[in-house]
């Protein structure tokens, strides 16, 4: 199998490979991991960074000496590994304070609370260079329809949002915001609930140019929807500024199984996207490629090693089948023929007008209807030669 390098951008969640597999039905069945082990165990397995939220590295209730003790400790394991902080985010989900939301909770004291929370880790964040803060909401929502006016809660959202930008604007940290979807769990029903919603909800915001989205596979296919789609359409607005990679079966609850298991053809679309770019260009992706996973409960150390490898290894061979099947004859012209190059087409010609097109018969008058009708587009053969060539047997 490929071999990660420190190039190819891989990031991981301080929360990710040190998950105790605690579940709501059972107890941890792992020890803690310091933020010091994560740093350098990713950094010998040929990761690029790592991402945390303020709790995964500095455990709630720590003195500030123990804060601080804890943070140099973890900047001498970032300098001695060259591991980079990519990405940082706030935890507003575990405390029970949080239980009915951070900035859309109907306490107002609690949506003061998690602003100050949120601004004391950007602090520490910009300490350590990240240039991406991320946002996911998971308990911004409800269970009970009638017990969250939803635009005032989206109004408390913008305003969150929108205070911690200028926070990032005045403080010279240069931040980008993620915002990131998903459609419940462990709120019944959760606000900007997919990658749709929050590019909406992002077009409402006053710092709207410095905010984007973070979207998770698992997340968007929880709600049956396509992740390649989605990042696609983040793409094109401009918006991808962040992402999580994982997978998921179908619609049930969060499985953040690692990439590629779940629905092994999409992520196949996925990195022939972000490597590869549209079949017709516009704007790529380049930041770091990261992976929101849990490893199996059932597995010791030894298995989340293996997990977070797996992750890795299993783009990386994707990225080589994307870059086979990009680079197959037969599969340039299979997509020639099928019309996917002349989708980028303008519909109109250069300086036509409704009225230019109103006064062509051949458009609507004389236009072959049946033809159109009756003519195949040849799908069928890209996804077969898709197929062949993530099987590795072409
Ligand atoms: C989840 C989310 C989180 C976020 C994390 C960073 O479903 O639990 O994916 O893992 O990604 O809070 O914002
Ligand atoms: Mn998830
Ligand atoms: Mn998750
Ligand atoms: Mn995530």
């Amino acid at each position: 199998a490929p071999v990660p390098t420190r190039e190819d951008k891989f990031s991981f969640g301080l929360w990710t490979v040190g998950w105790q597999a605690r579940d709501l039905f059972g107890e941890a069945t792992r020890p803690v991991m310091a933020g010091v082990e994560a740093v350098h165990k990713l950094a010998e397995l040929g990761a690029y960074g790592i991402t945390f939220h303020d709790d995964d590295l500095v455990p709630p209730g720590s003195t500030s000496a123990e804060r601080d003790t804890i943070i140099s400790e973890f900047k001498a394991a970032l300098a001695e590994t060259g591991l980079a902080v990519p990405m940082v985010t706030t935890n507003l989900f575990g405390d029970p304070v949080f239980k009915d939301g951070g900035f859309t909770s109907n306490d107002r004291a609690v949506r003061r609370y998690a602003l100050r929370k949120v601004m004391r880790n950007m602090d520490l964040a910009a300490e350590l260079g990240a240039e991406i803060y991320v946002f996911w909401g998971g308990r911004e929502g409800s269970e009970v329809d009638f017990a969250k006016d939803v635009r005032s809660a989206l109004d408390r959202y913008r305003e969150g949002i929108d205070m911690l930008a200028q926070y990032s604007i005045d403080k010279g940290y240069g931040m980008r915001f993620a915002i990131e979807p998903k459609p419940n769990e462990p709120r019944g029903d959760i606000l900007l609930p997919s990658i749709g919603h929050a590019l909406a909800f992002i077009n409402e915001c006053e710092h709207a140019d410095m905010i984007g989205i973070n979207p998770e596979t698992g997340h968007e296919q929880m709600a049956s929807l396509n992740y390649t789609h989605g990042i696609a359409q983040a793409l094109w607005a401009g918006k991808l500024f962040h992402i999580d990679l994982n997978g998921q079966k179908g619609p049930r609850y969060d499985q953040d199984m690692v990439f590629g298991y779940g629905d092994l053809l999409q992520a196949f679309s996925t990195v022939d996207l972000l490597e590869n770019g549209g079949p017709n260009g516009g704007p790529t992706y380049d930041g770091d490629r990261h992976f929101d996973y849990k490893p199996l409960r059932t597995e010791s150390i030894e298995g989340v090693w293996e997990s977070a490898l797996a992750n890795m290894e299993l783009y990386l061979s994707l990225k080589e089948r994307s870059q086979s099947f990009r680079a197959d004859p037969e599969v340039q012209e299979a997509l020639e023929a099928s019309g996917v190059y002349a989708l980028a087409e303008p519909t109109l010609n250069e300086g036509e007008t409704y009225q230019d097109l109103l006064d062509d018969r051949s458009t609507f008058e004389d236009y072959d209807l049946e033809a159109g009708r009756t003519r195949g587009y040849g799908f069928a053969r890209i996804q077969r030669l898709a197929l062949e060539h993530l099987l590795g047997v072409r």
